[in-house]
């Protein structure tokens, strides 16, 4: 009955629950906390009957405090209607108010409790279906819903801006909002648009328009199921399993890009004169790393915009504009949103690892990330394989500018493969930098700076370390530092240098001086001025040398995810699902 949860569990939760189905009434288990959902429902049998109908939720809490009663399912006054929902409903004080005068009781804090009794309401003057749909079209915000009545019909579902999908299993449906449950099941699946609402029974499908409520002809289709089913495969952890798994996804990447070039250069049939990049956090660092190369190399002017402001900013565009959307999990709700406020304005590329998600299946054009299942919460494999991928999509633009000529994109192409064996150098220090992290596991702070191409590199490298290890890390641009940051060195301020060769080492040098000068403890990431960079360092990460220097951060990065690994094992940190965070950001 929770294997459907358990394949989800990576994505954080802090408690969960389900409903079925028992006899004539609504059975409902919930649990709090973060265990294996396995052990949080230890003892309750697996129910394995054709018939059984089961709705199930993992909650992160957005509205109300992690409590059994915030839980979900949500039922009626009756209980006889549950709900789960994943979103967010703007209206549901609006809506409360409404149903509280109408003699409805409330047991919890969640705006999805409005969803059951604002059923149960309209039922009073409508069948079942009628008043679900009836609900759905007040309701305002996000929404992927599942509704199970007694005596209902099945079970009903519905989406608005949060994904949902139906597999087809033998007689069975299995429904999720990702696809990743239902891939060790089945290939058959169907896809939802938003405002589409579903009917599943014991008579098979039926999908309707929730405005119309005019019934809707659609199709399943089969999706590629070239991934395995996910597990550590020999590591403690996801996270240092796909730290490890990079080499290999960047050779995917490259293979991949190899055998569609032409097709990528079939479909990208204009020339952008300008290209918005919108992302979130690690996509968003990936994004700005494209930006130095973009502009560098394609002399293209390039933003990069953090999605959940852009979408809501009003900005100008240009109908020569190319927005790149970059998502590991297709489905973040800024990032969804940013997709959706430039459609008709301009034409959207996104870069993404999940088949047929929500941005994808709102861009123009889409190349895939071949990171394969990414369960750590944690980007690290997604992050590379964004970088590689938007490395290739520079030079694809390249290739249509004039800027490369097709004889020598076999030779950048080539490049690219020098990467996956000076990665595999860079994870047989392993030794070393868990010996460094022992340096950091007992800090408050961290700054992280870089500058050029590197300063993502040291965003990202600070990101990684908060998020896992929970220490406070900052990233600057290393010049930077000397306006504000520069107030908080002293010896107990870690600062990790990240330094590629290039213009930049003498300046980066300088600001080490800076750091050392004020007693800070300098931890250094580097394929650069070696030797000089040792005198200043405490501590010194070599890093293999690559002549395209577009590529390094490829490299500087994966020390970085090593380091903040490492801290967080020492402290005592679960580094697959850390704290309040989730894997996909599906509420705005
Ligand atoms: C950081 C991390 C998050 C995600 C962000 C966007 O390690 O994983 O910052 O990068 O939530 O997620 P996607 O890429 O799925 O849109």
């Amino acid at each position: 009955m929770t294997s459907g949860l358990q394949a989800l569990e990576y994505r954080g939760y802090d408690s969960c629950g389900y409903a079925f189905l028992l006899g004539n009434t609504i059975k409902v288990e919930k649990r709090v906390g973060k265990g294996k959902i396995r052990e949080l429902f230890s003892g309750i049998p697996e129910r394995t009957d054709s018939q059984a109908c089961i709705i199930s939720h993992t909650r992160w809490a957005t509205h109300g405090k992690i409590c059994m009663d915030n839980a979900h399912p949500h039922m009626d006054c009756k209980n006889e209607i549950a709900v789960v929902h994943n979103g967010i409903i703007e209206n549901y004080a609006h809506l409360r108010k409404i149903l509280e005068q109408k003699g409805h009781r409330f047991i919890s804090e969640t705006d999805t409790e409005v969803v059951p009794h604002l059923i149960e309401e309209h039922e009073k003057h409508m069948r079942f279906h009628k008043a679900v749909m009836k609900s759905l079209n007040e309701l305002e915000g996000s929404f992927a819903i599942l509704v199970l009545r007694k005596d209902g019909p099945g079970i009903i579902g519905a989406r608005k801006g949060s994904p949902l999908l139906v597999g087809f299993y033998e007689d069975n449906f299995l429904i999720s909002s990702h696809i990743n449950p239902i891939m060790e099941y089945t290939d058959r699946v169907m896809f939802f648009e938003d405002g589409e609402m579903f009917i599943v029974s014991n008579n098979g499908i039926r999908v309707f328009n929730l405005a119309s409520g005019g019934e809707v002809e659609k199709n399943s289709v089969r999706i590629k199921s070239g991934f395995a089913k996910s597990d550590t495969g020999g590591f403690e952890s996801y996270m240092q399993k796909e730290i490890f798994e990079q080499p290999e996804v960047l050779n995917r990447t490259f293979e991949s890009f190899s055998a569609e070039i032409d097709r990528y250069d079939r479909e990208i049939d204009f020339l952008p004169g300008r290209i918005i990049i919108v992302g979130c956090g690690s996509s968003w660092h990936a994004g700005l790393i494209g930006k130095y190369i973009m502009e560098d190399f394609l002399r293209l002017p390039v933003d990069v915009e953090y999605a959940s402001e852009f979408r809501y900013r009003n900005p100008v565009l240009l109908p020569d504009d190319l927005v790149v959307a970059i998502s590991q999990s297709g489905e973040t709700a800024d990032t969804i949103g940013a997709v959706k406020a430039v459609q008709g304005y301009a034409r959207v590329l996104s870069i993404c690892n999940v088949l047929n998600s929500s941005i994808v299946r709102e861009s123009d054009y889409v190349f895939y990330t071949q990171a394969g299942p990414e369960i750590g919460v944690a980007s690290t494999k997604a992050f590379t394989s964004q970088l590689a991928t938007l490395y290739f999509l520079n030079l694809l633009i390249g290739l249509k500018k004039g800027v490369i000529a097709k004889s020598s994109l076999k030779k950048r192409i080539e490049e690219f493969k020098e990467l996956s064996g000076k990665i595999l150098e860079i994870l047989n220090t392993m030794t070393h930098i868990e010996k460094i992290s022992a340096s950091l596991q007992d800090r408050q702070n961290a700054l992280f700076l870089g500058r050029g191409i590197h300063f993502p590199v040291a965003l990202e490298g600070a990101l990684k370390m908060k998020e896992v290890s929970y220490i406070h890390a900052e990233g600057y641009p290393a010049a930077e530092m000397k306006h504000g940051p520069i107030a908080l060195i002293d010896e107990h301020m870690p600062v990790v240098f990240v330094s590629g060769a290039g213009r930049f080492s003498a300046k980066v040098l300088n600001n080490m001086a800076e750091v050392k000068l004020r007693g800070g403890y300098i931890i250094t990431v580097t394929d650069d001025s070696v030797s000089e960079m040792k005198k200043v360092s405490d501590e010194i990460i070599v890093v293999p040398h690559i002549d395209n220097e577009y590529l390094g951060p490829i490299l500087t990065v994966v020390p970085l995810q090593m380091l903040a690994f490492f801290t967080a094992i020492k402290r005592g940190c679960d580094v697959d699902k850390p704290r309040n965070l989730a894997k996909s950001v599906t509420v705005e």
